[in-house]
């Protein structure tokens, strides 16, 4: 199988090459190599790998910057899977493409269901949600996993923050009134392997929630983080009215993994569990003073 792989050196690309070669031949590109903000450059690039797989997992990430550049988020997370979809559709091959809990507000008392109508409240679920719409109007072969709260020991995430701050500061306030799961780049590329391998005969497309199954806010992750790390900083519990963020977010970021769970018998791990062995395979000292979080 021939596989073009977008976005290389973000969390999930990058445990996705690894987690991919078994499959085939992984084609990995990062931005240089295939701007998405480029379509020629996305349809040469298609045309020459001439891919079965297309797996994407650039996008732009930047949360809070995204209400401040909404049309480059637009052109990164919903023109460009658009025309990855054309392509897709042109080679009869399939699309694998991340989403997000922000396409929904947050006002569900229980974990969303694929079902559920989004309703996003800030530019980049917006432009998240675009991008579904992009791949599914497009008719082609697709698996649109939406996922949420991505961490790991590389690039800029909520871990590594929390690790430096706890480090600089007596004490940390975070936010408690925001509930979600926070997954594991690895488990969400090891599953996306199995889950491509499993529908290399088109078994089961479509739209599923992919998150490590468990619930949390981002006080109760940062409390969690801090005391698998053995670091004492007090972590107080404060309130989303009291964190100024220049984007909203959504109060319940919950996905429920019933569908996935019941077509693919696959659930991710309690995300607990994920952080611990996480922390425990990472050299902690040495990745967060080489690479610090901003
Ligand atoms: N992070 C989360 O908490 C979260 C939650 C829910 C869903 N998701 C979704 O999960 C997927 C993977 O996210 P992630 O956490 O792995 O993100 P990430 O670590 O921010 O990586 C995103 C990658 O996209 C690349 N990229 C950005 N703009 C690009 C462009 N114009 N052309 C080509 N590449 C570009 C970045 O390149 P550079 O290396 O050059 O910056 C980076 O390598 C995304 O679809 C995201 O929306 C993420």
């Amino acid at each position: 199988m021939r596989i073009l792989l977008t976005g290389r050196a973000g969390q999930v690309g990058w445990e996705l090459e690894r987690s991919l070669t078994p499959l085939g031949h992984v084609f990995a590109f990062d931005r240089a190599s295939l701007d998405l903000a480029n379509p020629d450059q996305i349809v040469g690039r298609v045309r020459e790998v001439k891919p079965d797989l297309i797996v994407n997992a650039a996008a732009y990430t930047a949360v809070d910057r995204a209400e401040s550049e909404p049309r480059l988020a637009m052109q990164i997370n919903s023109a460009a899977p658009g025309i990855l979809a054309e392509e897709t559709k042109r080679l009869g091959a399939l699309l694998v493409h991340y989403s997000t809990d922000y396409v929904f507000d947050g006002t569900k008392p229980s974990p969303y269901l694929e079902t559920d109508t989004p309703n996003p409240i800030n530019a980049y679920g917006r432009s998240k949600l675009e991008g579904e719409r992009a791949i599914q109007g497009s008719g082609c072969r697709h698996l649109i996993l939406r996922t949420s709260w991505i961490y790991g020991m590389r690039r800029n995430n909520f871990l590594l923050t929390i690790l430096r701050l706890a480090r600089e500061h007596p004490e940390l306030r975070v936010v408690d009134d925001q509930i979600g799961a926070p997954t594991w780049c690895r488990d969400l590329a090891t599953a996306t392997a199995q889950i491509a391998n499993q529908n290399a005969n088109g078994k089961a497309e479509g739209l599923y929630h992919l998150s490590a199954a468990g619930a949390t806010s981002w006080c109760g992750f940062a409390r969690e983080i801090l005391r698998v790390s053995g670091i004492d900083t007090p972590v107080r519990a404060t309130s989303t009215n009291e964190y100024a963020a220049l984007a909203k977010r959504p109060a319940n970021s919950l996905l429920s993994g019933a569908t996935i769970a019941a077509r693919w018998r696959l659930q991710l791990p309690e995300w607990r569990n994920s952080l611990a062995i996480c922390l425990r395979r990472s050299k902690l000292g040495h990745v967060v003073s080489e690479k610090g979080p901003e």
